[in-house]
């Protein structure tokens, strides 16, 4: 059955809206657990997107076991000082005083993985790119993400984490990928830029300067 109805005016500003004020959020997460009903639309929405050959390989791995939160926010901290060692100076002061993770004050976190040998699909539109797989999870992440913004709920991507030791941790099986490990929970505010902007660790770049026509050039000013 076809679904043609167009959006309202309201409804088309509520979309731009959530992707505009979506934010990556590290702090200010309240203790409140998220209500089952709650977690279970916003997997809903991650689990409704598009995947390459409608293989639907992303699973959901839902953390609250504080034991479990403690031991990947060990891992954390040792990769963090492993990554803060690359940075002197005042760049390194700096970079030590970013807030990158919220794992423990989310009351959950979700860990999406890839099952990337999946045999549903077929391999259709797998052949040539077989990373296709991984992407559609990340297709999955930001469903999750801007769902979530609409329901007044923060994300944050921690990637400073050894994958294998949180395979370990989380017993992910060697052929399934993990691809984002969030921390997730209500929140009372949403900051209007990035943190990393507001800290000055980089700015946003306009969209002009990543744009090009026809072939690639390398016209960005950043
Ligand atoms: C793949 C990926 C990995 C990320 N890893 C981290 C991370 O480990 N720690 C962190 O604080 N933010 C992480 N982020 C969040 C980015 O820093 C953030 O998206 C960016 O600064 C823009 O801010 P915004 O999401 O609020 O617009 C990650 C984002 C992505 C997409």
């Amino acid at each position: 059955m076809p679904v043609n109805k167009a959006f309202s005016e309201l409804e088309r500003a509520a979309v731009y809206r959530a992707i505009a004020e979506r934010r990556d959020v590290r702090r200010g997460f309240l203790s409140r657990p998220l209500p089952d009903e709650l977690l279970q639309r916003l997997l809903a929405a991650a689990h409704s997107a598009p995947s390459v050959g409608l293989m639907q390989p992303s699973r959901f791995i839902v953390i609250r076991d504080l034991a479990k939160r403690r031991a990947v926010h060990d891992i954390f901290k040792e990769a963090n000082a492993k990554a803060a060692a690359i940075y002197e100076g005042a760049q390194g002061d700096q970079y030590a005083a970013l807030k990158l993770e919220g794992i423990l004050e989310a009351p959950q976190n979700i860990c999406i993985v890839c099952d990337t040998q999946n045999e549903r699909g077929h391999k259709l539109g797998r052949q040539t790119m077989p990373e296709t797989a991984a992407y559609s999870t990340v297709c999955a992440v930001q469903n999750l993400w801007l769902a979530a913004r609409a329901e007044e709920v923060g994300v944050g991507w921690v990637s400073i984490l050894d994958p294998i030791r949180l395979r370990a941790i989380l017993e992910i099986p060697d052929h399934i990928l993990p691809v984002a490990y969030l921390c997730i929970g209500y929140v009372d505010q949403f900051a209007s830029e990035p943190e990393l902007e507001r800290s000055g660790w980089e700015k946003r770049v306009p969209l002009e300067t990543t744009v090009c026509y026809d072939v690639y050039s390398e016209g960005s000013k950043s």
